[in-house]
């Protein structure tokens, strides 16, 4: 790509607009924020107070805030926030039925205005919401990635190193599975700088982690009163840093199985490869049998979600 990549990120919200600081702050590419019309003052308002740190934080990046989808034409990478976040006592799936609407319209207006785009989803339930923006869309599945596994990986590494004080940098692990509960982390491919965890650990306590980290999301929307958006964000930013850079990354990311781990036609946490062509292939590990139990157990509760989309929307199916 010549110049800087174009970044149009859909939905100015905690997330959204979070996400044009980070990238902005890392230089990745001029970002274009966009919101629905009744929002367009406070959009155009956010993306120039953020522009407006440029000359302190040091970035040449622009950031525009707009109602207008023309003006993500020739986005490289659109990150989809658009949608309502869950409430105290709410699941994410409890957002399905506002949120596939959402999705819905904002795929149409991302396939007509950038279609050569990269579209990274975020608005939940995630893996139901990618695969409506993939079916909207009609976008080859390389190029239709969800964001999870980065946000619940990380939420795990920060226990782990909370728990052990070693640094955040030198713990490794891999997360597998939708971005519900019943997400998949996994203590046996996590390790402190190649140390194997549970020399650091009790399996008892391992367990605890586990389990907070499969809560993670629950724990700050009961604190904050909506949910997370500085972690998503940054987590977002890894995966626009990892295309727009092209640095080849092993990202847990929600991409499109096509037999891979037994999941088929559907979009579930899997390690990814990010780089310039978006979500390039999916890794295949050796499970042990009570790992791909969960996988396929979480992979089941995804589908049960898509059905819902494909009953709300049968053209979707
Ligand atoms: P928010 O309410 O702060 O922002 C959402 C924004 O989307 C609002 O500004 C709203 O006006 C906008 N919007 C609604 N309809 C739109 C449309 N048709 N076109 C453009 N913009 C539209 O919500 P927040 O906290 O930013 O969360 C956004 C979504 O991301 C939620 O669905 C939330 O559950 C999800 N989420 C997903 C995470 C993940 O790891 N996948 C992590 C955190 C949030
Ligand atoms: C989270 O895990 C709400 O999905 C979002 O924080």
């Amino acid at each position: 790509m010549v110049g800087r990549a174009k970044i149009a990120v859909i939905g100015a919200g905690n997330v959204g607009a979070t996400c044009a600081l980070w990238i902005v702050s890392q230089q990745l590419g001029d970002v274009v924020l966009v919101d629905i019309p009744q929002m367009e003052s406070a959009t155009r308002g956010k993306a120039l107070d953020l522009y407006e740190c440029a000359p302190v934080r040091r970035f040449d990046c622009t950031v525009t805030g707009t109602a207008d989808y023309a003006d993500i034409a020739g986005a490289d990478v659109v990150v989809l926030t658009a949608g309502v976040p869950r409430k105290p006592g709410m699941s994410r799936d409890d957002l399905i039925k506002t949120n596939v609407a959402i999705v819905r319209s904002v795929s149409e207006q991302i396939a007509a205005h950038a279609p050569g785009s990269i579209v990274i989803v975020v608005s939940n339930p995630l893996d139901a919401m990618v695969y409506t923006a993939w079916k909207v869309t009609g976008f080859p599945t390389s190029r239709i990635v969800g964001q999870a596994g980065c946000l619940d990986m990380a939420r795990f590494k920060a226990f782990i190193a909370e728990e052990t004080g070693f640094s955040v940098e030198d713990i490794s692990t891999l997360l597998l599975g939708g971005h519900g509960d019943d997400m998949v982390p996994l203590p046996r491919f996590t390790n402190i700088s190649g140390i194997p965890v549970t020399e650091f650990m009790s399996a008892e306590r391992l367990d605890e982690l586990v389990e907070r980290a499969k809560q993670g999301g629950g724990e700050i929307v009961e604190l904050l009163g909506t949910s997370a958006y500085y972690a998503p964000a940054a987590a977002v930013t890894q995966m626009v840093e990892a295309i727009v850079r092209d640095k080849k990354r092993i990202l847990p990311c929600a991409g499109y199985c096509d037999g891979q781990y037994g999941i088929d036609g559907l979009f579930v946490g899997v390690p990814c490869v990010l780089g310039a062509g978006g979500m390039e292939r999916i890794l295949e590990v050796n499970l042990e049998a009570g790992e791909q139990e969960l996988l396929t157990s979480s992979a089941a509760h995804v589908r049960e979600l898509v059905q819902v989309v494909q009953r709300q929307y049968p053209e979707l199916a």
